[in-house]
């Protein structure tokens, strides 16, 4: 059996609020009533299972999805998954999304008066292996105009889903960049109002994982829950907020 440890609840402000008025569009989104807490019923606590037969093994290096290479600079994206003690989360499923080069989707909502890239999709998924560790080669996103306010950008950030062990268990974020001098001006980032937890969402620069000649390497890790989580975009916070 292993060893028991204490629940331990969020500190206030580490996660991001469902109401941020400087994102504009979380005025219409956040719940104007308390959250009701459905039960779960089996469906939704047992499954479905994202085992490492549905991964395509490929599909963690962003570069290699066409016939050619992708434009932009070339990253490697790693870190490790962990829970609330530290304890590596192995074995689960993650995916990712991002804009190419040129800060743009391909997605038919995406209007952005900028060219796509013929070799990138801007999706890729893994499997964290035994020790909670994952690896992603991608291309470094370009920052985009959305339209949230005056002059709006957001900076360069990667989607991330961890979808744990059933459909009740997802969890999404976005991971940043360091020194982007876009962060402090970013409503979604700093939707966190605790300065260190919002950090956690900044990835570092890392020697360790640069490939020489082909990739700056940049780390982050992830905590799932407890007082050093990652903050989620999908964390229930049980207050209104
Ligand atoms: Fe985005």
């Amino acid at each position: 059996m292993g060893e028991i440890q204490g629940y331990r609840r969020n500190y206030p402000g580490t996660q991001p609020r469902h109401l941020h008025p400087a994102y504009v569009s979380s005025i219409k989104r956040a719940p104007l009533q308390p959250l009701v807490r459905l039960p779960h019923t089996l469906s939704e606590i047992t499954g479905p299972l994202f085992g490492p037969e549905i991964v395509d093994r490929k599909a963690y290096d962003l570069t290699r999805q066409h016939s050619g290479e992708p434009l932009g600079e070339r990253i490697v994206v790693s870190g490790r998954v962990l829970d609330e003690n530290a304890r590596p989360v192995g074995n689960t499923l993650i995916e990712i999304w991002q804009a190419n080069a040129a800060g743009r989707y391909l997605h038919s909502r995406d209007q952005h008066n900028a060219p796509l890239d013929p070799n990138f999709t801007g999706c890729g998924h893994t499997m964290t292996d035994s020790e909670g560790r994952y690896r992603f080669v991608t291309i470094l996103p370009g920052k985009y105009p959305w339209g949230n306010h005056y002059n709006a950008w957001r900076p360069a950030h990667i989607h991330f889903s961890l979808f744990g062990p059933a459909f009740a268990t997802r969890l999404v974020t976005q991971m940043y960049f360091p020194g982007d001098p876009l962060l402090p001006f970013d409503p979604i980032f700093n939707c966190t109002d605790d300065e260190k937890a919002r950090n956690r969402l900044v990835s570092f620069f890392d020697w360790e994982t640069t490939i020489p000649s082909q990739a700056l390497g940049y780390r982050f890790d992830i905590v799932l829950s407890g007082r050093d989580s990652t903050p989620m975009e999908t964390h229930l916070h049980g207050e209104k907020s």
